[in-house]
């Protein structure tokens, strides 16, 4: 872990914010459970986001839409209880803040005292600014989440990239700004032209963390199975492979097969 990493112990969102004013960049994972969070926050990671796409990635859903409450604060418990230095961000899921205000704070705080998390993510712009002030004012940080938002995928038709158009651009800027007025302390930008990324992160001073929205965001985020190649199902162009741990697991788990077949695990070493 680099020393800048080091100076700053628990990651909160002033250090966070002083990230920002001293231009140095934010890294932000997913991560849904114990194992896979204690390795990447002890590798330095930022931000840990218990995001919606457990329902992708860990349930085998097409969609983001079907989590459930209890199942995200069954993931955020199992990534806060791994985590000594990371802020946790959890998703808010599909129906559950959307209507009013008021249960968007109950679900939140039901969230933050069940698993202990810092914080909560919700999609959504201007559409959704009075309950992002709502929950900010409450005591509670909010990361906001603009440009492709996958909880609108019915209304949108497909994953494409935002902001194609003069109309897509300010209508992301709007929302941007309109999140930001809430009090958000950070958004996810996901989708889109890279001077609108621009724009914003330079314009606002909420956190911008980019997730196929450029190189000036001021953060970066990836979704951890994406990064370690153990998720094939779908790969946009803004995902970058670290590692192929598809191919590794699939070779392992081959010769672990092949040993069992020709009793030659356990050995004498592996038995009492
Ligand atoms: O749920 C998620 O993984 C997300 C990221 C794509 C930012 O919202």
């Amino acid at each position: 872990m680099s020393d800048i990493r080091k100076e700053y112990k628990k990651v909160t969102t002033n250090s966070l914010a002083e990230m920002k004013q001293n231009g140095e960049k934010i890294s932000m994972l997913t991560a849904y459970d114990y194992t896979l969070a204690k390795i990447i926050d002890s590798a330095g990671i930022d931000v840990i986001l218990v995001g919606d796409s457990a329902s992708n990635v860990m349930a085998g859903h097409e969609t983001t839409l079907p989590i459930t409450l209890n199942q995200m604060i069954y993931h955020a418990s199992a990534v806060v209880r791994a985590v000594d230095r990371a802020l946790v961000v959890v998703d808010l899921p599909f129906g559950s803040y959307e209507a009013d205000k008021i249960k968007a704070f109950d679900v939140a705080a039901e969230i933050i005292s069940k698993t202990n998390a810092t914080a909560v993510k919700l999609e959504g712009g201007k559409e959704i600014e009075k309950t992002i002030d709502f929950l900010v004012s409450r005591g509670i940080p909010v990361m906001g989440h603009i440009g492709l938002m996958p909880q609108k995928i019915n209304l949108v038709g497909k994953f494409s990239y935002m902001g194609k158009n003069k109309k897509e651009e300010n209508k992301i800027l709007e929302d941007a700004r309109a999140v930001s007025e809430a009090g958000a302390f950070a958004f996810v930008l996901e989708a889109m032209k890279s001077h609108i990324g621009k724009i914003v992160s330079k314009e606002l001073a909420t956190l911008s963390i980019g997730i196929g929205a450029g190189k000036y965001c001021d953060g970066q985020v990836l979704v951890i199975d994406d990064l370690l190649g153990f998720y094939s199902n779908f790969s946009p162009k803004f995902v970058k492979k670290y590692t192929n741990l598809e191919q590794i697991v699939n070779k392992s788990v081959e010769q672990f097969c092949n040993d069992v077949r020709n009793s030659k695990y356990p050995t004498k070493k592996n038995s009492y």
